[in-house]
C-alpha cells in the first residue's frame, strides 16, 4: 500500500522459460508514453533524483535489483521499496522523489507523459516548499 505513489501491476505473461512483463500506454500505464529512460549502473552508496516536476506524470519500475524510492508531498514522506520487476510507482507532479538503496546491477526504468523539458523542474527543496504552503 502506498499513499502517495500509486502502486501499478503490470502483465507477467512469464512462463517455465523466464519472465516477459509488459507495460502498454493507457492500459496498465495511466498515460501516453512519450518518453522512456533507465537508470543503471548506480554507484554504490548513491542517491538519484531530488526533484519534482511541475506537470510529468511518471511510473517508475526497477526491472533488475532493487532500490528504495522516496516521495514527499511536503507534508508526509513514505520510503517505497522498489523489488519487482512487475510493479510500477506512478509519480506524480508536484510529489518531491529521490531513490537510494540500489543494488549492483539494479536497473529503474521509467516511463514518462512528456519529452524531458528541464523547465519542468523543481530541484531546490525550498522552492518546492514553498511552492506547496502556496497551495
Ligand atoms: P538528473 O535529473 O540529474 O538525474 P537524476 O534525477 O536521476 O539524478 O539527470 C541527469 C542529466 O540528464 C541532467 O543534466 C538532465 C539530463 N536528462 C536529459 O537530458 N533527458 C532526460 O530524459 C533525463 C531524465 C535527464
Amino acid at each position: 500500500m502506498s499513499e502517495l505513489g500509486e502502486m501499478i501491476e503490470l502483465q507477467a505473461l512469464g512462463d517455465s522459460r523466464g519472465g516477459l512483463v509488459v507495460a502498454e500506454a493507457q492500459k496498465n500505464i495511466p498515460f501516453e508514453i512519450k518518453r522512456v529512460y533507465w537508470i543503471h549502473g548506480t554507484q554504490e552508496g548513491v542517491e538519484r533524483g531530488f526533484h519534482a516536476h511541475k506537470a510529468l506524470r511518471q511510473v517508475a519500475v526497477a526491472v533488475s535489483g532493487s532500490c528504495e524510492m522516496v516521495l514527499d508531498d511536503g507534508k508526509n514522506t513514505e520510503s517505497i521499496p522498489m523489488e519487482s520487476s512487475v510493479t510500477g510507482v506512478v509519480i506524480e507532479p508536484g510529489v518531491w522523489h529521490y531513490m537510494k538503496d540500489f543494488t549492483a546491477g539494479c536497473v529503474l526504468l521509467v516511463f514518462a507523459d512528456d519529452y524531458y523539458d528541464e523547465t519542468d523542474y523543481i530541484r531546490k527543496y525550498d522552492e518546492f516548499k514553498e511552492l506547496k504552503n502556496r497551495i
